[in-house]
């Protein structure tokens, strides 16, 4: 069944603690005011400058890390209101693919057992184990002869298709991968792509996807979100995002594309200045100090979400004006 609300996230807010000079403590800003949703079936990405909150979001939504507040809700229940049983659900239900696999695999474990491991925990009879295993290995590439090997014995690459194995066999409705690709060489990073767009036509599974990279998003995902320092800024359908971006940092992240040939990549001009710290979000709108079009209501006041098309939204005081009105009728 489609799932508008497979997964929802409703203003989110996060953030850390850091030491100061003096052993004072400060409070860095995360995430702020992030609400965000996933249906069964799509492939939504994330992207923006490092720093951003990218990561911290992924965390959140696979339940490995709580928001300050805000919540997550799994199927319209929210995390926090879960049984026992259907956090263990949840955790099953929800995989996330790291960029470093390495990290996330039991560097003694045989990778054939680390694979089974979900398929194991989820009661799967062993005599079927084995079928499972074989056709998991074979759906990402990974030859069934190496199944007695350890992680160290395998590429960058193979680790991360062993990462997508283990996650794929726990039956994921959702699968969330924090730069899948970025650790590897342009060809291989290719191959997982290509493994991740076949499971986007094989089956339902849903999928969050966090890349610095907008033209793998634009190549894999249905809709694409823009973060800047810990809030969104805009989120659309991927090739409409390309096409008519409605923000003046979607506008510059896709004008610092090489070679890309579109409205937005002509027109806008590259990011200049540094990204402000996350310490001290800029007042108004927080893109202001480095926006080539702000105007003195941009200092003050916080633009507000609106929504131009069909789940096309942005937050910018001059979208209008800059991009034109294509509101909802
Ligand atoms: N455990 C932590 N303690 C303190 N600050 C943190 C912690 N985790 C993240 N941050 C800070 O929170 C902000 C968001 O970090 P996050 O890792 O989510 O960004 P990101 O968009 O994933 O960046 P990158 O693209 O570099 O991976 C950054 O300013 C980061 O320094
Ligand atoms: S609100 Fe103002 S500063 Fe922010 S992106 Fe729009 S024009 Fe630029
Ligand atoms: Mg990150």
């Amino acid at each position: 069944m489609n799932e508008p609300n497979l997964l929802r996230a409703v203003d989110l807010r996060k953030t850390f603690k850091v030491s100061g000079q003096n052993h004072s403590n400060r409070f860095l800003t995360a995430l702020d005011q992030v609400s965000l949703h996933i249906s069964t079936g799509e492939t939504l990405g994330i992207a923006g400058e490092s720093g951003c909150g990218k990561s911290t979001l992924a965390k959140i939504m696979a339940g490995l890390l709580l928001p300050d507040s805000g919540e997550v809700l799994y199927k319209g229940t929210p995390l926090s209101q879960l049984g026992m049983s259907e956090q263990k659900m949840f955790r099953q239900k929800t995989q996330m693919i790291f960029q470093d696999p390495f990290s996330s695999l039991n560097p003694r474990m045989r990778v054939g057992d680390s694979i089974s491991e979900p398929l194991v925990i989820s009661g799967v009879p062993s005599q079927l184990q084995r079928m499972e295993l074989a056709r998991i290995m074979a759906a990402v590439g990974l030859p069934y002869d190496t199944t007695n090997r350890f992680p160290d014995e395998f590429s960058g690459g193979q680790r991360q298709r062993i990462g997508i194995a283990r996650a794929l066999a726990a039956s994921p409705d959702i699968l969330i991968a924090d730069e899948p690709v970025s650790s590897l060489d342009i060809s291989i990073q290719a191959q997982i792509i290509n493994i991740l767009l076949q499971m986007k036509l094989d089956s339902a599974l849903s999928m969050m996807i966090v890349s610095h990279n907008l033209l793998i998003l634009r190549h894999i995902c249905d809709r694409i979100i823009i973060m800047y320092l810990g809030a969104i800024v805009e989120c659309g359908p991927a090739l409409e995002l390309f096409s008519r971006c409605r923000h003046p940092y979607t506008e510059a992240l896709i004008a610092a594309i090489p070679g890309l040939n579109t409205s937005a990549a002509s027109k806008g001009e590259l990011l200049q200045d540094d990204l402000p710290s996350a310490l001290s979000i800029p007042a108004g709108c927080r893109f202001h100090p480095r926006c080539r079009h702000a105007i003195d209501l941009c200092r003050s006041e916080v633009p507000k979400m609106s929504e131009y098309s069909a789940g096309h939204t942005a937050a910018c005081h001059l979208s209008e004006a800059l991009y034109g009105s294509n509101y909802l009728s």
